[in-house]
């Protein structure tokens, strides 16, 4: 082989998160969360300034309005009425503040790979100390993981497109988690639908039973939802079905194509 062929025989591909995690809080998300999710919404809720209405499953602010995703979240709990959760990627840990603030029979804890991140969380919520700690949700699994019954995400899977970490983060989100596992992220940036399907069909997911259902929440936000049990949710049958009436992003699509192809599921029986 020439020279100049052997330098480019490889058709090298390099693929990487979205952040740099180790600089994020000061690069991008401290700016984010008071520029913008504070200014446009109730980031944080005093106790009894949030409530779940059984009846309806909804959960109402009586001040101004909380995230979509925030309220979607707590509804799911409010519903399903776990008796621990988790958070992986919990950052400033408003949602488990605001959580143990309305649901206080529940175990949250919560963790994030970010140490500056899970500094910013205990300097915003003292009463998160001892409830969460550093956790990279793509390492192999580790037993000294808190188990919890609901395990969640918000906006962290979507970021993840390193080799086949996202892969990795997903199977451990559920070996986690003892009944639930709630993905609120932006459906686009992964296939999500397909990923779980490959996952359970090549035996990577912990659990003997396998549901998943599209969880819509009461103010427009939607999640998918796994569950070791029946529910009475929407069955979750394509990722179409998770991007029905969003505008549509060429580019994530592509990206979510490239990062399913990476996986090679199972082993020849
Ligand atoms: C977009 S932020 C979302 C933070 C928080 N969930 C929220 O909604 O405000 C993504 C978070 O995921 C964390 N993260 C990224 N990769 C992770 C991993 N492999 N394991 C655990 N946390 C991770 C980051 O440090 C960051 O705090």
């Amino acid at each position: 082989m020439k020279l100049f062929n052997r330098l480019f025989y490889k058709n090298r591909k390099f693929y990487d998160d979205d952040f740099d995690w180790n600089s994020y809080t000061e690069d991008s998300y401290e700016r984010r969360l008071h520029n913008s999710v504070e200014t446009e919404y109730q980031a944080v809720a005093k106790t009894g300034e949030l409530s779940f209405d059984a009846q309806t499953g909804h959960v109402t602010s009586s001040t101004r309005q909380i995230h979509p995703n925030q309220q979607l979240i707590y509804e799911a709990i409010g519903q399903l009425q776990p008796a621990s959760v988790h958070e992986v990627g919990c950052g400033a840990g408003d949602h488990l503040a605001n959580g143990m603030a309305l649901f206080q029979d529940v175990d949250f804890t919560g963790g994030d790979r970010g140490e500056t991140q899970l500094e910013l969380a205990q300097h915003r919520h003292p009463e998160l100390k001892n409830r969460i700690g550093l956790q990279d949700i793509t390492m192999p699994f580790s037993h000294h993981w808190p188990k919890a019954e609901f395990v969640y995400s918000q906006t962290v899977l979507m970021h993840i497109h390193t080799a086949v970490s996202h892969f990795i983060g997903l199977a451990n989100m559920v070996r986690m988690a003892e009944k639930y596992v709630l993905l609120m992220e932006n459906h686009q940036c992964h296939n999500f639908h397909q990923d779980i399907a490959n996952l359970w069909n090549g035996g990577h997911f912990d659990w003997d039973s396998l549901y998943v259902y599209r969880f819509d929440g009461s103010t427009g936000a939607r999640a998918v939802l796994l569950s070791k049990e029946p529910l009475d949710y929407p069955l979750l049958t394509s990722d179409a079905q998770m991007r029905e009436g969003l505008k549509f992003s060429a580019r994530r699509i592509k990206r979510a194509n490239e990062d399913s192809a990476r996986g090679i599921f199972g082993i020849p029986k």
